[in-house]
């Protein structure tokens, strides 16, 4: 079985790939779309690409663990993502938005959405959906803040060799300790030690907060205004900047 396979046009790639034998399938296995006609982001936003120019990618994992730290995963595939660009794309100033957005300065490269499968007390698999702009130059007005690697260096790349170094960069961090993966997650974190605007969702109270840190299981750390720390899941919370 080729660890990847490469489809003209999909729906979705997280969708596709749930539909076929993931027993079957090695772990790391990516499904590639040059296009999509119904690519999901995260909660209930459509991700949009250019046909043939992006990265639309779906990795499958089997990470073996409990739900609980499911967090490691979203550590692990945004450090890739970001290995990557800085590495591989020779781009600086690459940053993860908490949770797993990836910006380059202020503005938006690629959005991950992961959806496990829970088995029990383990996560059976994880499928890691990946849309990195590589070659687009031009987005729609309704995207805010977005950019690609093009626009970045200056150079087109390929993107089957991109989700290639993902996947090896997936592994790399697949073998570091615990403690390490959430050191380098928190260095990389985007506006970390910043006052930033949020909104409390429960409360429809917009704030002025500073990141200080993420929790192990994933948790934003916020210094609030009356001076308390308050730890926020990413359903109780909205980024405003
Ligand atoms: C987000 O930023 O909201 C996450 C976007 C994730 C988009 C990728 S493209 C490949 C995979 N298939 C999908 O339908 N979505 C993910």
């Amino acid at each position: 079985m080729d660890n990847y396979q490469i489809l003209t046009s999909a729906t979705s790639t997280n969708s596709v790939l749930k539909t076929m034998n993931i027993d079957e399938l090695p772990p790391f296995f990516m499904l590639i779309a040059q296009q999509q006609t119904a690519g999901r982001g995260r909660g209930n936003n459509t991700w949009e690409s250019e046909p043939d120019k992006n990265l639309l990618a779906s990795i499958l994992l089997k990470p073996q663990i409990a739900p609980c730290q499911q967090f490691n995963i979203c550590r692990m595939v945004s450090l890739a993502v970001c290995k990557t660009l800085t590495d591989y794309c020779r781009i600086e100033h690459v940053k993860i938005k908490w949770p797993n957005d990836i910006y380059v300065n202020d503005k938006k490269i690629a959005g991950i959405l992961i959806e496990h499968q829970i088995c029990g007390n383990t996560i059976k698999y994880s499928i890691i959906g990946i849309g990195l702009n590589v070659n687009q130059t031009s987005f729609s007005p309704a995207i805010p803040n977005p950019t690609s690697i093009v626009l970045e260096t200056c150079h087109e790349f390929d993107t089957l060799s991109i989700g290639r170094q993902i996947v090896d960069n997936i592994k790399f961090y697949n073998n570091l300790a615990q403690d390490r993966l959430e050191e380098d997650y928190l260095r990389l974190i985007y506006r970390l030690n910043k006052t930033s605007h949020f909104i409390i969702k429960q409360s429809e109270t917009c704030i002025a907060a500073t990141i200080q840190g993420v929790s192990s299981n994933g948790c934003l750390t916020l210094l609030m205004p009356d001076n308390s720390l308050q730890n926020f899941e990413l359903n109780e919370l909205k980024y405003v900047l």
